[in-house]
């Protein structure tokens, strides 16, 4: 069945909170203007969904879930890199994630692991997701864009 990705509405915002909820991911920001959210649909139904939160050159990308009876598809890779070129196109530099559990998916879509103290763009490091939502013990992945 064919996969669409476009970027989020509010609409959306009740089936990602569902898959973010059910991916055992964070919600406290969503329904705010700070995430720009993306999803994966399959007849109508949104099967996959993340973030991007922009600061600068640099863009946060948050909250990757992919339905769990949907994974291994592809799906997940394929939003990413459907983002990855939006984010080319916004002219943003560099990607850089928090995770706790995709280093490996991440490592194979070139991301690299990078101290957390590598990360020195200010406002990033205020987010809820470097501030309080992921702990220290989480790895920092960046990928560069240009
Ligand atoms: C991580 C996630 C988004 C991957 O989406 P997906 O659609 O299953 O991924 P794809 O089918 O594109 O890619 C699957 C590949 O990633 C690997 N993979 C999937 N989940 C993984 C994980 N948590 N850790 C490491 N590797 C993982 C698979 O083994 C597979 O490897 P291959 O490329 O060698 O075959 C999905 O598993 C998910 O929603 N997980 C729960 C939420 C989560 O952990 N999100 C990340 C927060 S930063």
């Amino acid at each position: 069945m064919k996969i669409g990705y476009r970027i989020a509405t509010g609409t959306d915002e009740s089936q990602i909170r569902a898959l973010l909820e059910q991916a055992q991911l964070p919600t406290e920001s969503l329904g705010t203007n700070v995430t720009e959210f993306f999803v994966a649909e399959q007849d109508g139904a949104i099967v996959g969904a993340a973030g991007f939160e922009y600061y600068g050159d640099d863009a946060l990308l948050r909250s990757l879930a992919i339905q769990a009876n949907q994974r291994n598809l592809g799906l997940g890779s394929s939003l990413v890199d459907w983002m990855l070129s939006r984010a080319i196109e916004l002219r943003i530099k560099r990607i850089v994630l928090l995770t706790d559990t995709a280093c490996k998916f991440f490592q194979k879509r070139g991301f690299q692991v990078v101290s957390r103290s590598f990360i020195t763009n200010d406002a990033m490091k205020k987010s809820s997701e470097f501030a309080s939502v992921c702990p220290a013990s989480s790895t920092t992945m960046i990928l560069n864009l240009t």
